[in-house]
């Protein structure tokens, strides 16, 4: 991430500053950082400090219910009936997880009761549909319909949702670290020109809130695997500067400026995100291999050593049959995957596809969780054999 700030800081770090002329109290100066203090950080300065509390509440232990299939195979999943309800943080409903990401769908109705913070990962939300205001004590970001929002760890926030506005997200959690692939920058952290987005569009909070009040703040921390509840007494976002390269931002997908080739380029051309043992890639709208010899789909491919998960976001999907916007494709390690039957004699010749997809790929296996058999689609294994069509893989 690039330096950004807002509101009012000094010229120098960890001097004296007074909220209001020399007779009033001093701020609080908070470094909130990565890597101990030799990773990215950004300081703020509050008018109370943030170990305040009120009343310490309840922890709640993440219980997660692992659905483990019968047989090794290709999935599919449709995430459009999964029902809506609950809060930004409630309403998510696990999909799948290992110990880099766990990945959820989430479709809130209702705003938080109090403030969130995520005290043991970085988060990513999709937003699939809806929009909104993320509220940050570094302060308000706004996002919309295809924007990726990325919520740094220890970021207090709560979600402004609009009366009637529905949300669909996908949403991760990692205890690593979201950046920006290491090839897309040169030594001194500035994206290339040759990386798919420049630093123009990842997007900081645009209006800083800062509260001096006092009342009943409810504050649920995500830390250990669990929730743990606080009661604040004063309001948590009392900050009135802050400075530095650690802040949550949206980056739109339709801002991923997409490669394409003579012929095919393999996915990494469209990674967005790196993490611990996994990518985040966008498919976005592009024109396809322009070759009169080109195949326009991708080839077969054995992940051999990776997972390879899309969401399915908008346009017509080409190279999958039967694969609806708001689908999940898994093709898991160990078995090769490619388009099915057909799929590629019908591409041949197209210049463009308006496909948006959201792809993850990880390194390390995934453990699906129970939703995942509730929207399976156990068909999808055999779409490969159309002498087998509608035959179903074991659940
Ligand atoms: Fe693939």
């Amino acid at each position: 991430m690039r330096y950004a700030t807002l509101g009012r800081i000094p010229a120098k770090r960890h001097v004296q500053v007074h909220s209001n002329g020399a007779a009033s109290p001093l701020l609080v100066e908070e470094v909130m950082g990565y890597e101990g203090f030799s990773g990215n950080e950004s300081i703020l300065l509050h008018l109370q400090s943030p170990c305040r509390l009120e009343r310490i509440g309840g922890f709640r232990r993440i219980e997660r219910e692992e659905w483990v299939p019968d047989a090794h195979v290709h999935r599919l999943c449709d995430t459009n009936p999964v029902e809506a309800g609950g809060d930004p943080v409630a309403s998510r409903r696990l999909l799948m997880w290992n110990g880099d990401i766990e990945v959820s769908i989430a479709k809130p109705t209702s705003e938080l009761d109090g403030f969130y913070r995520n005290g043991e990962g970085d988060e990513v939300v999709y937003i699939h549909r809806g929009r909104g205001v993320v509220r940050t004590v570094f302060g308000r970001v706004p996002f919309r319909e295809r924007d990726y929002v990325v919520i740094p760890r220890g970021t207090t926030h709560a979600w402004e949702l609009p009366d009637g506005e529905e949300q669909f997200w996908v949403c991760f959690h990692t205890p690593g670290e979201i950046e920006t692939p290491n090839r897309y920058r040169n030594r001194y952290g500035q994206l290339l020109e040759h990386s798919p987005f420049s630093q123009r569009d990842f997007r900081p909070p645009v209006e800083l809130e800062t509260f001096d009040d006092s009342g009943e703040f409810p504050v649920t921390v995500r830390v250990r695997d669990g929730f743990q509840d606080y009661l604040l007494d004063r309001h948590p976002f009392d900050v009135v500067g802050w400075d530095g390269y650690v802040w949550p931002y949206t980056f739109n997908a339709d801002d991923f400026e997409p490669r394409a080739g003579r012929f095919h380029l393999p996915p990494p051309a469209h990674q967005t995100f790196q993490g611990p043992n996994f990518v985040i890639c966008t498919f976005a709208p592009r024109m396809l291999d322009w070759d009169p010899e080109a195949v326009t789909l991708p080839y077969h491919h054995s992940n051999i050593q990776s997972e390879e998960v899309m969401f399915y976001a908008a346009g017509d999907y080409a190279a999958r049959e039967g694969v609806d916007v708001g689908c999940i494709t898994l093709h898991p390690s160990g078995l090769p995957h490619g388009p099915q039957p057909g799929a590629v004699e019908k591409a041949l010749g197209k210049k463009s596809t308006d496909e948006l997809a959201v792809m993850w790929d990880t390194f390390r296996p995934l453990r699906l969780a129970a939703l995942w058999q509730e929207i399976d689609k156990p068909e999808y294994a055999y779409s490969w054999n159309p002498e087998k069509a509608g035959a179903a893989a074991p659940g």
